[in-house]
């Protein structure tokens, strides 16, 4: 069994980071801020490290990690980047989209990131205190959300502390995360970009950006990205989608005008839906209904993907 840690959540600062450096640099996981989710980060290059991330989330070892990279430089000493990979990421980085690329031989990091895969998923955050970190710690991060495994994302320090206190030892908290839902991952080919999970970065965008079709192909994706499974994101209590209202000892999660214990955005806006879609979900878990029903959200925009975790959450 692991031994119980004290986990203490330090606001973001100078004095903070250097800590949080100090940390990384011994092979302890953290929990730091992104502009999508907050992440689990230790050295991408450390086996015991990366070990750790899976012992303290319960994770599956077969379910790969994002590698966190503070500049291109460092992406492109880890993967081989095709044109279409380069115009991606001169579009979208930094930002919420993850690459998955061929994994260079010598790339230093450790095997258990790639999970047996011949890819590497890659992305460079926007978020200044994760690309502080990586900077200073001078190593590529890797990062899965930090929750345990199968659970809620955390969007805010508080979820990261219900769900992995005494796993961990520090929480760096700068406020909610500005996206509020994972990166989008793509895996760019030499005739398309395969599309494995949806987010923030919507297809038709990649579309413009990389001149290719997108495919959008999930059945696939469920197989390649062993993190796509269908239960995933899910809260303790049954859930309900197209709710128009609560039944019986329901929790209701509304979008636009309506009555209803939490609205995702009464302006019925997605992008604003998306940035509070995890808190209310962790909210109506925590409170004393029996069930959660959740409103319809429309598929447009980052829409689409807020209907793809919320059909998780329910699954
Ligand atoms: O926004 C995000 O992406 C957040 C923040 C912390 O960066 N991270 C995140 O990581 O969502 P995680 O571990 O919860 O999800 C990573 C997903 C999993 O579904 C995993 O299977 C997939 O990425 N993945 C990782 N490496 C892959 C690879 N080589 N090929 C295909 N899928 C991969
Ligand atoms: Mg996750």
């Amino acid at each position: 069994a692991n031994p119980v840690l004290s986990t203490k959540i330090c606001r973001y600062s100078a004095e903070a980071l250097r800590e949080a450096v100090l940390l990384i640099r011994a092979g302890e996981p953290i929990a730091v801020p992104t502009e999508t989710v907050y992440g689990l980060a230790a050295d991408a290059t450390d086996s015991h490290a990366v070990a750790a991330i899976y012992a303290a989330k319960g994770r599956p070892s077969f379910n790969p990690l994002i590698v966190h990279v503070s500049d291109i430089e460092m992406a492109r000493r880890l993967a081989q980047f095709s044109p279409a990979a380069e115009r991606l990421a001169s579009r979208f980085w930094p930002g919420p989209l993850t690459l998955v690329l061929p994994v260079r031989p010598d790339s230093g990091l450790s095997p258990l990131i790639m999970a047996g895969l011949p890819t590497v998923a890659l992305r460079l955050p926007a978020h200044p205190a994760m690309r502080a970190l990586i900077r200073e710690s001078g190593r590529p991060l890797a990062a899965p959300s930090a929750n345990r495994s199968g659970g809620i994302s955390p969007t805010r320090a508080e979820h990261v502390l219900s769900s992995l206190n005494g796993k961990i030892r520090m929480i760096l908290d700068e406020g909610p995360t500005s996206e509020g839902l994972e990166s989008t991952i793509v895996a760019p080919e030499a005739d398309r970009v395969r599309l494995l999970r949806p987010g923030p970065v919507t297809p038709s965008m990649l579309a413009q950006a990389s001149g290719l079709p997108i495919d959008l192909a999930q059945d696939a994706a469920r197989i390649e990205a062993p993190g796509q499974m269908e239960s995933h994101y899910a809260p303790s209590k049954p859930v309900r989608l197209n709710a128009l209202k609560a039944e019986k000892e329901e929790f209701l999660i509304g979008f636009g005008l309506m009555p209803c214990n939490i609205n995702l955005s009464v302006d019925a806006d997605v992008r604003e839906a998306a940035a509070n879609l995890f808190a209310a979900l962790h909210q109506a878990d925590a409170s004393a209904a029996a069930g959660i029903a959740v409103a319809p959200i429309p598929a447009e925009g980052i829409g689409a993907a807020i209907n793809d975790r919320l059909r998780r959450a329910a699954a």
